[in-house]
């Protein structure tokens, strides 16, 4: 497992460097006549990466090249403060310069089982597949301090091996239902970034980037690509220990 790491001085310039990232990726997938496939996570960390990309990227990123996904969704309407897609609509997908058919939400509202078969269903028609699952360009992700990842959390950490790309599975402690990538296809991505910030990631990511042997029983521990690399973006907050 090779673990990149790269080190901003604080969230904001963490989140830049991701938009730069996306920025050059989505030019140079352009001008190969390619589209790029991004799965985006929740939670509270991609929030500054929205703002800044509908804030100062309109014009830099050829938006009809990029298509989005969701790594994982809650199970709650659209307009809810917990969807994941809410908040990403909020602060960019309602910007008209993103065309709507190139946003692919999970549908949190629906039946939980029958949206995991529906958004399943979807990778496979929109995605290229590879070793039988999909295959994204770009996955987005984001880590829990109990070490969870997507909505794979220790307690089902099963899934990290399932044979279907996207599950139902359930917050340990809301009890929340969620609708969650599984481990095959996440891993299948060409290119898997942690994007993590703030004092409070710091002990998880310690352990994991640092192999600690209580690491194990965290689903985050086990992500990697095709070459087995993970990239981590961090700010020096969430980096102090490793
Ligand atoms: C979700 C996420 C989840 C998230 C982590 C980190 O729906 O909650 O996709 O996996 O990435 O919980 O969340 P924060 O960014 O809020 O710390």
């Amino acid at each position: 497992m090779i673990h990149k790491q790269y080190i901003f001085k604080n969230a904001e310039e963490t989140a830049r460097a991701i938009a730069e990232l996306i920025k050059g990726k989505a030019n140079y997938y352009k001008s190969e006549s390619r589209l790029l496939n991004i799965a985006l996570s929740g939670g509270s960390t991609p929030k500054q990466l929205f703002q800044l990309l509908a804030d100062e990227y309109e014009n830099q990123i050829p938006w009809a090249a990029v298509r989005f996904f969701w790594v994982d969704e809650r199970c709650v309407e659209p307009t809810d403060a917990e969807s994941n897609y809410g908040v990403a609509y909020d602060t960019l997908f309602q910007k008209s310069f993103i065309p709507a058919e190139n946003i692919f939400r999970m549908k949190g509202e629906d039946v939980p089982t029958e949206e995991a078969k529906r958004y399943a269903k979807l990778l496979y028609d929109e995605l290229p597949v590879w070793n039988q699952f999909p295959v994204f360009d770009l996955m987005l992700l984001g880590i829990g301090d109990d070490g969870h990842t997507a909505s794979i959390f220790p307690y089902n950490i099963e899934l990290l091996n399932s044979e279907l790309s996207v599950e139902v599975s359930q917050h340990p402690l809301s009890r929340q239902k969620r609708i969650t990538l599984t481990g095959k296809t996440i891993c299948n991505a060409e290119q898997i970034i942690f994007m993590a910030v703030g004092e409070n990631k710091s002990k998880i990511l310690k352990e994991i980037i640092n192999k600690e042997a209580v690491a194990e029983k965290y689903p985050a521990s086990y992500i990697k690509n095709r070459v087995g690399e993970v990239e981590f973006y961090m700010d020096i907050l969430a980096a102090k220990d490793i």
